[in-house]
């Protein structure tokens, strides 16, 4: 009995392994290395290089492993890049992943739990954000996403997968082993983190005249181990009590698609500026900032209802701010040489 996790050598991919392991589960980490790093995974943890995309690669792992489950978190995350080159979204994010439906499908692996974005739903028309909102992505990246889904909840339909999409607000924060980085970083607490350790001058602020009440945006910062936590209770709801919705829909022929997203966030959201006094606090440093544009494609307010990851007895515990920045603090001074990143700002 194991688990397949694609991108477990990513940030959310390594901390989710680590849960995994934790919970005495067999992790097989799949990773093509483009972005993620092999120390990253876990010890405990195996790890199989090689791409979701490819059929016959897929093929060696389903039958080399008992693999009783797929965590997919192989992705492209740059919103920015996506609206730039959306067919490299597109393709790597949506298309992909089909290789590895088909993969599983032939294996006869029906667990899927999928990391999906608050980008499925664009520019929302009122905060907290429920699953039950309209998804009208407004980035390549948000659309991949919501293809996936799209595909997974067909292939619930036609071929019984099983299925749990988590849509992830603002994931943040370390454990002791692993944290973010990115390259080149995009997001903001790692870059604040950058700027009060000396590695960039200044902390850009996109954007003060949003409709908030400190004319930054506003988040909802999700702490990474408390995502991992989300994951391993929807792998064993699929195990132990599949979607009845879905189930009932498919019986009563019911055209419509029942879905099967969770939102994750702590519900509470903070704004740029929130941020960045947090930060302040946590590393005792003052952050120089200067404020610049407004990043196209930025949401004033994102903040999640996830009550019905709630309802399933997911209980968040680094809900503290500071605390998910004191984590991420902790860990980039442990492993500051290592995750270095890109400085252009
Ligand atoms: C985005 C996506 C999210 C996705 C994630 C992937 C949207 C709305 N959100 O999160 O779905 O999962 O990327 O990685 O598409 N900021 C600054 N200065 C900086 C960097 C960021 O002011 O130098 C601001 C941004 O404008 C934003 C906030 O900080 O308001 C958070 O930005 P970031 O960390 O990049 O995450 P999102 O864009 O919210």
């Amino acid at each position: 009995m194991a688990i397949l996790v694609t991108g477990g050598a990513g940030y959310i991919g390594s901390v989710v392994s680590e849960a995994l392991l934790e919970d005495g589960q067999e992790v097989i980490a799949l990773d093509n290395l483009s972005h993620g790093y092999p120390d990253a995974v876990p010890a405990g943890a195996r790890l199989e290089r090689g791409d979701v995309g490819d059929a016959g690669r897929l093929d060696e792992i389903f039958r080399q492993y008992a693999i009783d489950g797929v965590i997919h978190m192989a992705a492209f995350i740059e919103v920015g890049e996506s609206v730039r080159e959306p067919t490299k979204y597109l393709e790597n994010n949506f298309a992909r992943p089909l290789t590895l439906l088909e993969a599983m499908r032939r294996h006869k692996v029906r667990d899927f739990v999928l990391s999906s974005t608050a980008a499925v739903y664009g520019l929302p028309d009122a905060t907290p954000i429920a699953e039950s909102a309209p998804t009208r992505p407004i980035n390549p990246y948000g659309s991949s996403k919501l293809m996936l889904e799209t595909a997974l909840a067909w292939q619930a339909r036609s071929q019984g997968l099983r299925y749990a999409a988590l849509r992830y607000f603002n994931a943040a924060g370390a454990t002791a082993a692993s944290g973010e980085r990115h390259v080149p970083e995009s997001h903001l607490i790692p870059l604040v983190l950058e700027t009060a350790a000396g590695e960039r001058p200044q902390l850009a602020i996109f954007g003060d005249d949003y409709d908030t009440p400190d004319g930054t945006c506003i988040r909802d910062y999700i702490h990474v181990r408390d995502l991992a936590e989300a994951h391993l209770i929807a792998l064993r709801r699929l195990r132990d009590a599949p979607d009845a919705a879905e189930s009932t829909a498919r019986e009563a022929g019911a055209p419509q698609l029942a879905t099967r997203a969770y939102n994750l966030g702590n519900g509470r959201g903070f704004s740029v500026r929130e941020v960045i006094d947090a930060a302040e606090r946590v590393c005792g440093k003052k952050i120089p900032v200067r404020l610049a544009p407004r990043r196209p494609g930025d949401p004033a307010r994102l903040v999640a209802a996830s009550d019905k990851m709630l309802a399933a007895g997911w209980r968040p515990r680094h809900t503290d701010l500071e605390e998910i920045i004191a984590s991420a603090w902790r860990w980039k001074r442990q492993h500051a040489p290592a995750a270095k990143s890109q400085v252009s700002s």
